[in-house]
């Protein structure tokens, strides 16, 4: 074998080892149902949270600013909420509210809905997350 094989067959050998590493890596998160390849981070209730909701729920978001105009500057950001039971947030996810769009569970599963439920219904989140 040239020295340049030898070479090419390290680097492919190095490369098939890299790919098989991260493949084991997505695979592991979940036993009971398969991760979901299109959000990224952390899947749990604050990961979610972050990644579905957060584009319009965090610091500036339109959920932020149109809360604040509802419901007064305490109550703007969901994550900072204590006052927000599971059922409600999944209620208001399916169905919209005002100007909050309807969220499918093409976008959001069942799954993942009821994590982000469940971390916005958490009193103590805040204090958690820190
Ligand atoms: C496209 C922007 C957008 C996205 C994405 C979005 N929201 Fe909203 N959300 C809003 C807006 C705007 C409001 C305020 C509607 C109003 O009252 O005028 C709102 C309000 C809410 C409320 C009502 C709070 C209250 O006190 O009544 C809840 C609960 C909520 N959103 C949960 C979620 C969850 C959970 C997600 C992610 C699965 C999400 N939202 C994603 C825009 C969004």
């Amino acid at each position: 074998m040239s020295r340049i094989a030898m070479a090419i067959a390290a680097t492919l050998a190095a490369a098939t080892g890299i790919v098989s590493l991260a493949g084991a890596q997505t695979a592991a998160p979940s036993a009971s149902a398969p991760a979901n390849p299109y959000v990224r981070g952390p899947q749990d209730g604050a990961g979610l949270f972050l990644a579905r909701c957060g584009y319009c729920h965090l610091e500036g978001g339109t959920g932020t600013m149109m809360l604040e105009r509802r419901l007064g500057k305490a109550n703007r950001l969901l994550a900072e909420r204590t006052d927000l039971p599971a059922d409600y947030v999944k209620a208001v996810a399916r169905n919209g509210i005002n100007s909050m769009p309807t969220i499918t569970r093409v976008e959001v599963t069942d799954e993942e809905l009821d994590k982000i439920a469940a971390y916005l219904a958490t009193p103590k989140k805040k204090a958690a997350a820190k």
